[in-house]
């Protein structure tokens, strides 16, 4: 019998479970969404109980389609929605709901913590972001006092799965960046960060590698699922981004993936820790032991023109939009008099952490229609993620490949867009895409001993590469100019 790794991605909607061989053949996957709650405005908050029950619920689906696979289980990894935090009493008992990533509750919290000491930046690698972990800590300590008095623990969603699947508390180094408690370069917890949150280490996990033993499956659990004893090993696991670069084979120097999902990603491996939290560029560990990553995160992408599309009525249409507005696109003086876009429709991070930050339509004419609209919209998209491409380029990041993945990479003519807008080649994998929970499962495998990283983690066939052209990219330019200006002139306007 082969033996089999699962990998479980903790994410914000569904929870994600995937089983492979040592072949990395799919055997078996499951999904099952799980609810976010916004009691107030600016909150979002998921029940951890929920999140449990979600992968029992998930596991339970996986061990059901392929119930002799299941049986030869030897690794798990775990990934998950980065920066939530999960506070637990003297008992490992949830105290209050996980305030999430996408909770901007703790604007005044953010400010404080960096202002409290003069190298916060040096420190954290990261700007002291609303969706980070720290921040929250603060508001709980300032709103609700009596949750953070019984506070003994404070773990990250992934590592909260973890606890429950094993009994014990680790973290892992790429998530443990998201907190602003990490010394990233030393890749150990940094007792004065964790001070400025009023905490100290007995607050957090243990840390270990990605790719490390961090636990074992807790003996309950092996024998509600009928596995022997001291079967089966939990790797530290990763963020849902290291993981999903893991997942792609992104996992040396250079090596990057751009992800156009509902929010847009450029990630890129580093062989030491760069930083430019001033440019609000995440730096972290990798997944990987000696290896580190930058990120721009993008808020509104895909998401962008499926909210157009609905305005338009034609949400079950999208594909059938982007046919127009590639024709549309085939006439050059069209394409030169198109309005501008700027999806800053939930604020942006890279470059500007401005959760006020507005979408924008600029430069409408009579003779615009809807299709006009919509190719500014695709195009305004592609100019995020040269911001964030720009950003990179600046931290020292020098990407040599980049994957592209993300529902938007369904799009021929959006991915040779977003490599002609950002002067860089785009490699759309061959195969279905199964993201962080490959990673996830891949690092399981290391854990167990399954094979070398390089066995491991290779990279997927390449279907498609969309090479830049420089004529483009030029085209581009006095309308990024413009997109810049647009953002520029919004912020002063909205400040005065
Ligand atoms: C990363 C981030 C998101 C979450 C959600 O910094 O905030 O990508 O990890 O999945």
């Amino acid at each position: 019998m082969k033996a089999t790794f699962l990998g479980l991605d903790i994410g914000t909607s569904s929870i994600k479970a995937l089983l492979i061989d040592e072949q990395q053949t799919l055997i078996a996957e499951a999904s099952v969404p799980v609810s976010i709650s916004r009691p107030k405005p600016l909150w979002s908050e998921q029940d951890p109980e929920e999140w449990w029950q979600a992968c029992l619920s998930a596991i339970a689906q996986v061990k059901h389609s392929a119930p002799k696979d299941f049986l030869a289980l030897k690794g798990i990894g775990l990934s998950g929605q980065q920066h939530g935090a999960v506070f637990l009493d003297e008992d490992g008992q949830v105290l209050r709901p996980a305030i999430l990533w996408n909770d901007g509750r703790c604007g005044r919290e953010a400010e404080e913590l960096q202002a409290s000491l003069p190298d916060f930046l040096e420190r954290a690698s990261n700007l002291a972001m609303v969706g980070f972990t720290a921040p929250k800590v603060l508001w709980v300590r300032r709103h609700e006092p009596d949750v953070f008095k019984k506070t003994r623990k404070i773990l990250l969603p992934k590592d909260y799965i973890r606890f429950r699947l094993s009994g014990a508390y680790v973290a892992e180094m790429s998530d443990a960046g998201g907190t602003l408690w990490h010394d990233i370069a030393g890749r150990k917890w940094d007792d004065t960060l964790l001070a400025a949150s009023g905490i100290d280490r007995s607050y957090v996990a243990d840390l270990v590698e990605g790719s490390e033993i961090s636990a074992s499956l807790s003996d309950e659990l092996l024998l509600d699922w009928g596995l022997p004893k001291n079967a089966v090993v939990i790797a530290g696991g990763a963020g849902d981004n290291a993981a999903a670069a893991v997942g792609i084979g992104a996992v040396k120097g250079g090596e990057g993936l751009l992800s156009m999902g509902t929010s847009g990603v450029l990630f890129a491996v580093t062989d030491r820790l760069l930083t430019k939290p001033e440019r609000v560029l995440n730096a972290m560990c990798h997944a990987l032991p000696n290896r580190w990553h930058v990120m721009g995160v993008t808020l509104s992408a895909a998401s962008a023109l499926s909210w157009f599309a609905d305005l338009l009525g034609k949400g079950d249409q999208v594909g059938a939009l982007i046919a127009e507005v590639q024709a549309f696109a085939n006439d050059p003086a069209q394409r030169a008099n198109a309005p501008i876009f700027v999806p800053y429709l939930t604020g942006e991070r890279t470059p500007h952490n401005d959760p006020e930050a507005n979408g924008i339509f600029a430069g409408l004419r009579a003779q615009h229609n809807q299709v006009a609209m919509a190719y500014a919209v695709m195009e305004g998209v592609a100019f995020c993620f040269a911001d964030d491409f720009d950003v990179l380029a600046d931290s020292g990041a020098a990407l040599k490949s980049c994957f592209l993945v993300g529902g938007g990479a369904r799009s021929q003519f959006w991915g040779q867009m977003l490599a002609d807008v950002i002067g860089f080649p785009l490699d759309l994998p061959a195969g279905a895409e199964t993201g962080a929970a490959l990673g996830a499962a891949r690092l399981g495998m290391l854990a167990a001993n399954a094979g070398s990283e390089l066995e491991i983690c290779f990279k997927p066939d390449i279907k498609l590469r969309y090479q830049p052209d420089r004529a483009e990219k030029e085209f581009y330019q006095p309308r990024l100019k413009r997109f810049r200006a647009l953002y520029d002139a919004e912020r002063r306007t909205r400040l005065t």
